[in-house]
């Protein structure tokens, strides 16, 4: 029997291959220090079990396929507080950001047509576009240039006939890069001329640093009708297991086609939309403990990897992550090394190798990706490890 063609040119999670190291290195009674997980460890929000607890219900019946109408206000609420319109019907409720994307993609994507997309970028990027059938086309950007992106000359060299979108995280995993005013003003000049779709993942909105401004490209009024926003609460509200995510756009069209792929799946679930909707409603300040325990966490990743001879890396301004380019010629390598040879007080570290971020094939060899997660102090001393086990890496190749 055959399995489709588009399924088969999805890979398995390149983290995967890693996990029996970590099992081997716990088993030998290692401690591991875990910087490959983008699970916030920040307690989620109370009133997301209070609204579920007070909710009543007996039967967990279906919801409407576009969402409860609680949980759609909840979140026009909540794009209003940053001076974005959105109306009932340009808002559709997912299950997590994943099933958004899944949904905008099936939507603008042929066989063969092709989608636009920075990289280093989120792994599950690529199975969206291949099992629509679509084709990425990395826009490179490299750990010298700070992983910055909007260039408009770049990105017009990649444009063809069969371009039908650009897709972007805002701010960026794996590199916490968040765009400018400006050059948000370049990507969405580029999408007017060459009339695509600006599908912008802002999942993690919120978590800009340095007292900046968050910014989105649904306050961009003029283009509008090419927006496609992708929202969840995974990280903003540290849910991400309640599988709630949502679809902002103004385009007629294509929330009416994305309803149709909603509808073929019923609802998203109906006691976690009771729980979003609460987390929704929260006030902004709720973020401001968050973002600085986040910044805070940042400065100390940064602050240790300085003290690493050949490292490349520069302060991400948001997200809570940081791309990092190593003085070796193979993470992956440099990894496998790390959990089976290496130990310092009987502690190892666990980090992501960054190739699997990029589409190119050869790109990103010596990068990694931290996510800083963990507690200040464990986050400095698992960048301690790294500093140590590469000196031994270098003494034991020498
Ligand atoms: C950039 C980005 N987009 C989307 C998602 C999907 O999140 P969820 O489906 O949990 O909302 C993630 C999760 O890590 C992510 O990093």
């Amino acid at each position: 029997m055959k399995l489709s063609k588009r399924i088969n040119g999805i890979q398995a999670s390149p983290i995967r291959k890693f996990f029996k190291y970590t099992e081997a290195a716990k088993k030998a009674g290692k401690k591991v220090y875990f910087l490959n997980i983008g699970q916030p460890d920040i307690k989620t929000p109370e009133v997301f079990m209070e609204a579920i607890k007070n909710d009543g219900r007996e039967i967990i019946e279906y919801g409407p396929s576009a969402g409860t109408p609680v949980m759609i206000d909840a979140v026009r609420a909540y794009y209003r507080r940053y001076g974005m319109e959105y109306g009932e019907d340009d808002v559709i409720i997912t299950c997590g950001g994943s099933e958004a994307l899944r949904f905008i993609i099936d939507c603008i994507c042929d066989f063969e047509d092709e989608i636009i997309i920075p990289e280093p970028f989120y792994t599950n990027y690529g199975a969206y576009v291949k099992s629509s059938g679509g084709r990425i086309v990395p826009l490179t950007t490299t750990p010298e240039n700070g992983y910055r992106y909007a260039d408009k000359e770049a990105i017009e060299r990649l444009i063809t006939p069969r371009t039908r979108g650009f897709l972007l995280t805002n701010p960026g995993n794996p590199t916490g890069v968040v765009l400018t005013p400006e050059e948000m003003e370049v990507i969405g000049q580029i999408a007017v001329e060459h009339d695509i779709f600006i599908i912008s993942d802002e999942v993690y909105r919120e978590f800009v640093y340095d007292g900046k401004p968050m910014s989105s490209f649904g306050q961009i009024a003029r283009i509008a009708d090419r927006t496609v926003l992708v929202d969840s609460v995974s990280k903003r509200f540290s849910a991400c297991g309640a599988r709630i995510g949502a679809v902002l756009s103004k385009n007629r069209e294509l929330m009416d086609n994305i309803l149709k792929l909603a509808q073929s799946r019923l609802c998203a679930p109906t006691l976690e939309q009771v729980g979003g909707a609460a987390l929704y409603g929260l006030d902004p300040s709720y973020f401001d403990e968050t973002r600085e325990e986040y910044q805070r966490r940042r400065d100390a990743v940064c602050e240790e990897l300085l003290k690493i001879e050949g490292v490349v890396c520069m302060k991400p301004p948001g997200a809570f992550y940081i791309t990092v380019k190593l003085p070796v010629d193979n993470a992956e390598d440099f990894l496998i090394w790390l959990l089976r040879e290496f130990d310092d007080d009987n502690e190892t570290v666990m980090f992501t190798p960054a190739e699997g971020f990029y589409a190119t094939e050869g790109m990103g060899r010596s990068e990694i990706r931290i996510a800083y997660v963990l507690k200040e102090a464990d986050l400095r001393r698992a960048v301690q490890l790294i500093r140590l086990a590469l000196e031994a890496y270098k003494n034991r190749k020498s």
